[in-house]
């Protein structure tokens, strides 16, 4: 990709902190910005929803550490994570923190962000296409429209002591769409209490597996019928729970789920 045509991009300073979202999985979705930072980085934190082409676009003599959980492994705690950030800025190096999506969307961004200012690092954030918006735009789901959707609430199922206490009975309100972050193990609870609360059962609801990529599945239903679609399809990926009547609109939007072209497809697309 050629940065020649952004003469006012902004300088990329040394020895500095960069928090960068990766956004939702393919790498065509990343801003300019996070493009270009990390191809000057000189070392790049990184966890597991940040995918193998992004990694392409580190320098390719940078320093690449993953702090992600892998099956059988532990993660890196939060503590280490951040002194790994600030002991590598300290050094005099350019450090770039990638995470999936926006990195304060849920990405516990905001407490890496505390520990470097904290530190009295200079600190740069770089936002990313949220898991929420990327999923929404490759399965067809309008998170907003005029007619069924006035409010969009962004909740996550896990805190420091599982599931935070959400106010259900706003969660289950009509002209809303609810997008639910790191949800997939208690789907079958979030539908209960939306329905105890008064939401319908016929309420549409979707399960969107690893959004943006080629692997990318939905899975469809409503509140009543979506957990047992899901046991069904057995997901495996990273996967974003939407629950509301928006979610009906995809079966005009995107008939067909294999047809719809992945960001990366578009350049064939367009000079075919
Ligand atoms: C720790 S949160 C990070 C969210 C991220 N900061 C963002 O803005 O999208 C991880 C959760 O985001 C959701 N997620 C991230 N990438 C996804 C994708 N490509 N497809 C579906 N869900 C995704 C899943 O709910 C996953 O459990």
């Amino acid at each position: 990709m050629s940065l020649s045509i952004l003469p006012s991009a902004r300088p990329l300073p040394a020895a500095q902190v960069y928090l960068v979202g990766a956004g939702p999985g393919d790498a065509e979705l990343l801003t300019v910005r996070a493009v270009r930072v990390l191809a000057v980085a000189d070392v790049v934190i990184y966890d597991r929803l940040v995918g193998p082409d992004v990694l392409d676009l580190v320098r390719a003599d940078a320093e690449r550490l993953f702090v992600g959980k892998m099956r059988g492994r532990h993660a890196l705690s939060q503590d280490r994570i951040n002194a790994l950030l600030v002991d590598r800025a300290r050094a005099g190096r350019r450090v770039v923190r990638l995470k999936g999506g926006d990195p304060f969307v849920f990405g516990r961004g905001g407490e890496e962000a505390l520990a470097v200012a904290h530190a009295g690092l200079p600190l740069e954030i770089v936002p990313g296409i949220t898991a929420a918006s990327g999923c929404g735009a490759f399965a067809g789901i309008p998170l907003s429209h005029r007619d069924v959707a006035h409010s969009v609430v962004f909740v996550t199922a896990q805190s420091r002591a599982g599931m935070p206490p959400l106010d259900w009975q706003a969660l289950a309100r009509p002209f809303t769409t609810v997008v639910v972050f790191m949800g997939l193990a208690v789907l079958a609870e979030i539908c209960e209490r939306l329905l105890a609360h008064g939401a319908p059962p016929d309420r549409p609801t979707a399960v969107v597996e690893n959004g943006s990529l080629p692997e990318q599945r939905v899975i469809e239903g409503t509140l009543a019928s979506i957990a047992g679609r899901v046991r069904e399809a057995a997901p495996a990926g990273p996967c974003l729970i939407v629950i509301g009547d928006a979610v009906g609109l995809r079966r005009s939007l995107s008939p067909n789920d294999e047809l719809r072209p992945r960001a990366s497809d578009l350049e064939t697309i367009l000079t075919s």
